[in-house]
Formats: structure tokens, sequence, C-alpha cells
């Protein structure tokens, strides 16, 4: 087999592993429910089935192949830019019947055009890029589809086996890993699937940090609220006090006091899982923890550093664990359960550092505003990034357990406002190096 024709088939594996999920989370419930608004937050599912299908026919068919638009009029419809969430439910939007039969026709249409490509003739198939960032796009929206799943009100309709129990060590971890200071490689050039803003590769300084060596769980986040945080202003930052007084904020969102903390997850009530890493809080509450805890946020570059520093050979690993691709043993990924693994799991896909579950789990808020690296250049188009670089926007790293491993990776950047809840984001502590020696 060439090398063409291997990448060729990785790429439809891809595109066929999007278009499977996709299908679950709009197949699974009613037409009711696809063309329901279940959070001005989020868009109808039915927006979302159209929207992946237009941006495969835009960038595959039309830039690729060089075909003409197959639905013109249908465009500004699913254009992300030209209308928010809150107000797709009262576009036109195409029926579920035809969001799909859409899909369908696109999708064929693409895997002719994938039999015949020549990869690197230009830019954007260099690598295969171009159909790598398609098949990530259909899963990031496939992430955005199961938020909206948690949000939707009604019975449960998803299932999955729960994740594997902590391993044996899990209790006896330390508590923190240290990460020695110094230069580190972050973000790549090399990776050929990476989008732009994890470009380029590019040395940061670092100083040494302590980090927790897993993500902060339940019970201590629990500690959190029955220690008063949500009352005490010391701990949160003045616009952080402000949104946690204006949006009423007393826990996570989806825990409930009933006599004991529970959480709905996807429609089951259950008491909250103490050694479970907490889900479901913004920016503000994650900083305000960190600093009841005495500590704070860790910044993008001491994550990145420490899920991918090698002290070894002094180099940038793609994946805490090295250069593999993630699988069920390293890292929980890819919605194959419906919930993060208890803190201490999957020892094998621990970083150099002794960090565990950098990699899946929960999204982790950083302390660091969303920017572009030194040296970086919009590409393919410059509502990828560029548009929502500033300091509105905090940056999280490392994927939920409902991000597909394409969409995954050591660089890879998320960014969101730090009030948002409803995505799959907990968080991790730091504290400088320095104060080891009081
Ligand atoms: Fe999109």
């Amino acid at each position: 087999m060439t090398e063409n024709d291997t990448l060729r088939e990785r790429i439809a594996a891809e595109l066929a592993a999007a278009r499977d999920r996709t299908t679950l989370l709009t197949t699974i419930v009613d037409e009711a429910d696809l063309v329901r608004q279940h959070s001005p937050l989020m868009s109808p599912l039915v927006w979302d089935l159209a929207h992946v299908a237009n941006q495969e026919e835009l960038w595959l068919l039309r830039e690729v192949g060089g075909r003409i638009p197959m639905h013109p009029e249908i465009d500004p419809l699913y254009d992300a830019f030209e209308h928010p969430r809150a107000k797709r439910p009262s576009l036109p939007l195409l029926q579920p019947d035809e969001a799909r039969s859409y899909g369908h026709e696109v999708r064929g249409r693409v895997m002719d055009l994938l039999e015949r490509a020549q990869f690197g003739r230009t830019q954007l198939t260099d690598g295969g890029f171009v159909f790598g960032m398609i098949a990530q796009h259909e899963q990031q929206h496939d992430e955005t589809m199961l938020a909206t799943h948690q949000l939707r009100a009604g019975a449960a309709v998803l299932s999955a086996p729960p994740p594997p129990p902590a391993p044996a060590d899990a209790a006896a971890l330390p508590a923190e890993v240290y990460v020695p200071g110094g230069p580190f490689t972050m973000g790549t050039s090399t990776e050929p699937w990476a989008l732009d803003n994890e470009r380029p590769a590019h040395v940061v300084d670092v100083p040494a940090f302590y980090l927790d060596t897993t993500p902060v769980t339940n019970a201590a986040y629990a500690e959190f609220i029955a220690d008063g945080g949500y009352d005490d202003p010391r701990w949160w930052t003045a616009e952080g006090w402000a949104h946690r007084q204006r949006a009423g904020l007393r826990a996570p969102l989806f825990w409930r006091w009933e006599g004991e903390w529970v959480r709905v997850s996807f429609g089951i009530a259950n008491p909250i899982v103490p050694n479970e890493p907490v889900l479901h809080v913004c920016w503000y509450e994650a900083d305000a923890y960190a600093r009841w805890a005495g500590r704070r946020l860790p910044s993008e570059a001491e994550w990145e550093k420490a899920a991918r520093y090698d002290p070894v050979s002094g180099r940038s690993r793609r994946y805490p664990w090295g250069e593999e691709t993630p699988s069920p043993s390293l890292a929980n990924l890819g919605q194959r359960h419906l919930a993060p693994a208890p803190a201490g799991s999957y020892p094998a896909g621990a970083a150099p550092s002794g960090a565990r579950q950098l990699i899946g789990d929960v999204w982790e808020w950083t302390s660091s505003d969303f920017l572009p690296y030194p040296g970086f250049v919009a590409w393919p188009y410059k509502e990828y990034s560029e548009v929502f670089f500033g300091p509105e926007y905090k940056v999280l790293r490392g994927g939920a357990f409902g991000v597909s491993p394409v969409a995954c990776r050591g660089t890879f950047r998320n960014w969101d406002y730090p009030i948002r809840r409803q995505i799959f984001a907990g968080f991790r502590t730091a504290r400088p190096a320095a104060e080891r020696a009081l």
C-alpha cells in the first residue's frame, strides 16, 4: 500500500467514526427533540446535523474538489458567524430528513473525491489536513451535541458502561507532582492535522512548579462548598464575585442538594461520586477554588509542559505517555463512557512528571487568555481561531470523555468564556516550586 493509500484509509475511517457518532446522537431522540432548543446556549440538534454537512461540502467538495454549491441558498443558515445559537431555532432550517439526506449526499461525493485525491499538491491537502480538519470539526460538534444531551430535560436516552474503577495505587498517589524549570517546546510545526492556533512550535521558559497529580475531585470541591467558598469574596476575582452574585452560583451546574449532593448526568440523578473529577464548573469557580486551596490555576504553558515535556530527552511528546495514538488503556476519550474516570486512573497514560489524566476525562481550565503563539498565521480561515484571540476567552486543555482522539493531542487548545459551565470542564491546581523550601 502506498503512503497515500494509508492516508486515504485513515481519513475514511475518521470520517466514518464521526458520522457514526453524529448518527447516534441524532437518532436516539425523536424528531421533536431534534428541532427543539434545549438551552439558549445551544443550537437545536438539527442545526448541527446540517452544519457539519455544509462545512464538509464547503471545504471538501467546493475548495478541494472545485464543485459548484449544492444548495447555495442554505449556506447563510449554517454559517455560525451569521446567526448566534439562540436565534437558530427561528431560521428556516432543513427538517431532520432533509438534513440527513443532505449529509448523506455530501458524504457520498466526498468518498468519491477521496478515492482520487492527491495529497500535498496544495497546502490544504498536505498530509490530508483539510480532511482531518473536517473530521475534527464533526467530532467537535458531536461533543457540542453531547452537551446538548446533558442539558436536555426528560428521560435518559444515552447509555454507556461506567469507566473502570480507580487503579490500586490511586489512593496512595502524591497530591502533586514536580515539573522542573527551564525551556521546553510548546505547540507544533509538524503535527499534520494540528489546527492553526496550535502552531508554530516555539520555545517557552517555564519556571519549576508543582501541579496536582489528578484533576480536582467532587469530594475536594464539596469541601470548598461546605467551607463557605461560594459566600466568601476573598476567593473570587472582582468579576468572578460579581458573576457569582448575578448568576446565583452555589455549586457546579447539574448539582443539587438533597441532604447530600446529587448530580444529574444525562438525565439520571445520583449522589456525586467522591473520587470523580468535578465537572461543569466555570473558570471563576475553578479560580476561586484554587485560591481557597492556597494555590492557583496552572498557566497554559505550565499545563502543556506538564503534559508533554520529557526531561530525559528534552523533547516534547505528542501525548503525556509518548507518541502512541490514544487507546482505552491510556485515556478516557471518544464517548466510550459518559463520565470522567476516578482520579488516578490510567497509570499507563501518565506524563513523565507522574501527572495522570492530563488527556481525557475533563477539559481543564487554565489561567491563560486565548492568544496567538509567536509566528501565528491564520489558516485556513481567520474565523477558525484568529477572531477569538483576546482576554475575553480562557484556554482549556486536555479534552474530556466526550472528545474524540482525532480532536485531542498534547498541543490541542480549546477556549471559552469564563462564565461557561455547560462544557465538560473541570480543572487542577498548581503552585510555584519556590515554595517548596518553606
Ligand atoms: Fe462548526
